[in-house]
């Protein structure tokens, strides 16, 4: 008996290290270059995140790129010729993947033993994030409705919370949507959507912003995909639908590509293979039509929108296509900054300071966003807010998961205010 129990912890321990081993001598470099250059490694490498270059005027942009050992040598040699500057940041990513595990394998138990339902260090699958929303919809029936909206590819519930303290029923009320979670590797997402529900419902720090708001919040958008980051590719950013030619061999679409604005035009991907795959069609993921839908049975009185991402510290507003304004352009950038200022005002001294803009300015073009398709079906304020990643990128340990959620509440509740003083 005893011995089986054992043999069955050495298995689970064998499985856990087994996991990370495809990423065993992979490297994070850091590369600069001119915005076109970096912008066309997207489609051929694992970019996993791009920055301005050290907030420089060059015009440059930074990108944290994973490499395979066998492709490094052929790539730093592209680098090379493209006049493109590159620094090693990480040695070994499956050692880094393996400590990540331990450390929130760790506090998960300590929380556990705390009884509290939610701690703010460390990280929840879904199954966890939906139990809490859950709860606190059994807890607080005349403020928090737990909406079941779909299922996912893989058949996982995908939930959402209406957080109003007039049943959704004033009809003069502006909403507020934000989602998490859409790319499943970025992690720290999910405790911020659930730490802005905690604030409004539990907390209640600011009453104003429930009785003259109503909100949507969807924390987990893409269940299936961040589970299967957290059980056997912790790299994975995808949905993991397998409803396109290809997808035995490369699952999965970029639900941030995904939408129904400029959709399949040349800066997504229709290699299914890449990492900002469009899919096979607007609104191909299931995932992705269960925003689509919130959005919509909005509209009338959605004045902002947030998806939150990881990382990079900014705010991201339209049009991402073609580098132009919408015609709101100023309240945009106005909200936009004020939110960054809230944030800003609470962050790490390491921490960057976040960069508002329009999305193709300060990256590169992208189409198919959300950001941009709630902007053009008549959401004024429609942001991408990538979240902080200091030296981990969206590794983020558990330890920051406090000093990032509260910060960016901050953040999201100037954005709020914003919203009340157009009224
Ligand atoms: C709530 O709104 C009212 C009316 O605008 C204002 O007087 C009050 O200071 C606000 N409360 C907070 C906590 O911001
Ligand atoms: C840029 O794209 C937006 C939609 O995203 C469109 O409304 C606008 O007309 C485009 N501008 C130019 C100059 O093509």
């Amino acid at each position: 008996m005893a011995r089986s129990v054992l043999c069955v912890l050495l298995l689970a321990v064998a499985f856990a290290q087994a996991k990370h081993e495809k990423y065993e001598g992979h490297q994070l470099y850091r590369v600069a270059g001119p915005r076109h250059e970096i912008s066309a490694l997207e489609a051929h490498l694992d970019i996993i995140s791009a920055t301005p270059a050290a907030r420089s005027v060059t015009g440059n942009l930074e990108a944290l790129v994973r490499l395979a050992p066998e492709e490094k040598q052929k790539w730093l040699q592209y680098f090379d010729t493209k006049q493109m500057t590159y620094t090693k940041v990480i040695d070994n990513l499956a050692d880094i993947l393996r400590n990540e595990e331990a450390m929130i394998k760790q506090r998960k138990y300590a929380a556990k033993r705390s009884g509290k339902s939610i701690s703010w260090d460390t990280y929840y699958n879904s199954e966890e994030i939906n139990n809490y929303i859950d709860q606190l919809g059994e807890e607080f029936p005349d403020k928090v409705t737990v909406i079941n909206a779909a299922l996912s590819y893989e058949g996982r519930q995908i939930k959402y919370v209406r957080i109003s303290t007039s049943r959704f029923e004033d009809l003069r009320k502006p909403v507020i949507i934000i989602d998490a979670g859409v790319h499943a590797r970025e992690w720290v997402t999910a405790p911020v959507a659930l730490y802005i529900i905690h604030q409004l419902v539990v907390d209640v720090v600011d009453n104003n912003l429930t009785e003259r708001l109503d909100w949507v919040i969807i924390p987990m958008a893409n269940p299936d995909g961040y589970e299967y980051s957290i059980t056997t590719d912790r790299m994975w950013r995808k949905t993991r639908s397998k409803s396109h030619e290809g997808s035995d061999e490369c699952p999965g679409v970029d639900g941030n590509r995904n939408f129904d604005h400029y959709f399949g035009t040349s800066a997504a991907s229709a290699n299914p293979c890449a990492i900002i795959y469009e899919g096979p069609a607007p609104f191909s993921e299931p995932e992705i039509r269960v925003i689509r839908d919130v959005v919509l049975q909005n509209l009338d009185r959605a004045a902002m929108y947030i998806s939150v991402h990881s990382f990079g510290n900014m705010f991201l507003y339209a049009w991402g296509n073609n580098g132009t304004l919408p015609s709101n352009g100023l309240s945009l950038h106005v909200a936009g900054v004020r939110m960054a200022t809230a944030i800003d005002e609470m962050a790490l001294e390491k921490a960057d300071r976040y960069v508002v803009g329009n999305a193709a300015n300060v990256l590169y073009y992208t189409t198919g966003t959300s950001r941009d398709w709630t902007r053009a079906v008549g959401i004024p304020l429609t942001y991408t807010l990538e979240l902080p990643g200091y030296e981990y990128g969206f590794l983020v340990p558990p330890t920051y998961v406090e000093q990032i959620v509260t910060e960016t509440w901050d953040g999201i509740s100037a954005g709020a205010h914003y919203v009340l003083s157009l009224q």
